[in-house]
């Protein structure tokens, strides 16, 4: 191995970042672009709600309004970005909804458009422009609900997700021989928008706490850097011992 081998470094990469308005999304950003990224970031609500969220970027940085579960708006989106080496598509859903209710079937439909066919869209897009460049990162967001249920999540959502994982593995085998790497990360408890408020007690999980946003963004930069260059078709759990399989 070359000794100058630096596996979180991101120099001349750049990495679109959906879902950067939220929790996890925003840390990937803070993390890649610290790392040398350039960034393209991307959420449903806009400029200045991701630039709220992620802060002061240390290198280059573009702003996105996309609905992801909209293909027209991810073909825009993928015209006016361009190739990129990486995607972490941190954009989902979790609604509360009750599903023997009948409101739910609005919610399940939406879950399923944001969480499933919004990475459909985004795969679409971006991974033929990866394989034409012969080279490139897809990281995808599954969820501990989709290995055991979830720890408070509605079925909507762990349909999603156990869907995503699948969906990784389909991903990853196609992407193999053009070199594009296909991963997902199943997060446990994190301390994120889309959980707060919502009962998740700290006390009740084996390590105490709920992650920071930072400790799965970790896991967006190493899979995105060097560091992951063999790493195809895994599905990576940063959960906290909530669930071990
Ligand atoms: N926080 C957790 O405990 C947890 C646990 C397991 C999995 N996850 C997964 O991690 C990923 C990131 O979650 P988070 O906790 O940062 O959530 P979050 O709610 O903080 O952020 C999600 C972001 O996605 C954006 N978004 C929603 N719908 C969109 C759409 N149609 N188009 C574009 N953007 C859209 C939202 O505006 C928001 O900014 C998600 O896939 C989530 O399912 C989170």
């Amino acid at each position: 191995m070359n000794q100058a081998f630096n596996p979180t470094d991101l120099s001349g990469k750049k990495i679109l970042i959906t879902g950067a308005a939220g929790g996890i999304g925003a840390a990937s950003a803070r993390l890649c672009s610290a790392h040398g990224a350039e960034v393209a970031l991307v959420d449903i609500s806009g400029e200045d709600a991701i630039r709220a969220a992620v802060g002061d970027l240390s290198g280059p940085a573009s702003f996105h309004a996309c609905d992801t579960s909209k293909r027209d708006e991810v073909i825009e989106l993928a015209r006016s970005t361009g190739p990129v080496y990486g995607l972490v598509d941190c954009a989902a859903i979790c609604p509360p909804d009750d599903w023997m209710d009948d409101s739910w079937d609005a919610a399940l439909d939406r879950t399923i458009e944001v969480n499933i066919k919004g990475p459909a869209n985004l795969t679409r897009a971006y991974f033929p422009m990866m394989a034409e460049q012969g080279e490139g990162r897809i990281i995808l967001f599954g969820s501990v609900a989709g290995w055991m249920g979830g720890l408070r999540s509605g079925p909507h959502y762990a349909f999603t997700k156990g869907g995503i994982h699948a969906f990784t593995r389909w991903l990853a085998q196609r992407g193999a021989s053009s070199n594009v790497l296909v991963n997902a990360i199943a997060p446990g408890p994190i301390d994120t928008p889309m959980i707060s408020g919502r009962g998740y007690e700290a006390e009740a999980y084996p390590l105490k706490r709920l992650a920071a946003p930072e400790e799965v963004g970790a896991f967006v930069l190493l899979l995105c850097a060097p560091g992951g260059a063999f790493a195809s078709g895994a599905i990576f759990d940063v959960n906290g011992a909530t669930h071990l399989r």
